[in-house]
């Protein structure tokens, strides 16, 4: 059953796969392991949300400075989430977008991501975006760089450019702004994602780690959002 909500678009940052292991006397990539399961099990529970968007924090641009082992455990467990999830995502109506750097990608992974991006982008029950060596100041240099660009090639004069024309430049061209943002593990920091789209975003910090965050918190959090009151910097 769908619930009603304005919710549109909930972004998460899934924190604390590494202590979430720590505890158990496993090493960080099984946390890891754990933390891509529970992605399956989050989209799961979004299509009965009626929630249309979702952000997912997979990897940061800082992320490519752990250890190698790590990055590499990562980078496996997205090829194995491309590979192994094609069908039900495909079979649940749910469109991917990756939003990050993508040249800093090994080659496979580009190509399977553009080929599940092309794949899916018909579906319209779910939008699932991925933000993978994501960085948001990054992507905020890139889009003031084309539009300097646009300017200098005098298809626009610096005066044209407004906040709908800068958001255009963004990754998130096709997405609207979030309206829930989530962090898990305790911590309580934006920590380089979707700064411009945040900009009047409900946060909501858990203590839960990513790993344990189920559809029961999200729900709460969502119902939680309902009763809350946005207005927008108006009175
Ligand atoms: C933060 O936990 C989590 C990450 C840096 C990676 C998130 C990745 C996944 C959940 C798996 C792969 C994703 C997909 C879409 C298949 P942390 O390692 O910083 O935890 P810690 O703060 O406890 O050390």
């Amino acid at each position: 059953m769908m619930s009603d909500t304005l919710c549109k678009h909930i972004a998460i940052i899934m924190d604390g796969n590494g202590r979430w292991a720590k505890k158990r006397g496993m090493p960080r990539t099984f946390g890891h392991k754990k933390g891509a399961e529970n992605v399956v099990n989050i989209t799961r529970a979004m299509k009965e949300s009626g929630v249309k968007y979702l952000t997912l924090y997979a990897f940061s641009t800082e992320n490519w400075q752990r250890s190698q082992d790590e990055v590499t455990a990562l980078m496996q467990l997205l090829r194995d989430y491309l590979d192994k999830e094609f069908k039900e995502i495909m079979e649940n109506n749910v469109r991917i977008v990756f939003i990050g750097e993508r040249d800093m990608l090994a080659e496979d992974i580009q190509q399977k991501i553009k080929t599940v991006e092309a794949e899916s982008a018909g579906n319209t029950d779910l939008t699932l975006c991925i933000a993978l060596s994501y960085g948001s100041r990054q992507e905020i240099l890139c889009a003031a760089k084309k539009a300097m660009t646009l300017a200098l090639e005098k298809k626009i004069s610096p005066n044209d450019l407004s906040v709908e024309m800068f958001s255009s430049l963004l990754y998130t061209k096709d997405i609207p702004n979030p309206d829930i943002l989530i962090r898990t593990s305790g911590e309580q920091r934006i920590s380089n994602y979707l700064l411009w789209q945040l900009a009047y975003t409900e946060l909501f910090f858990t203590n839960t780690m990513w790993p344990d965050f189920g559809k029961d918190e999200l729900l709460d959090i969502i119902e939680k959002f309902n009763t809350r009151e946005r207005r927008y910097g108006k009175n």
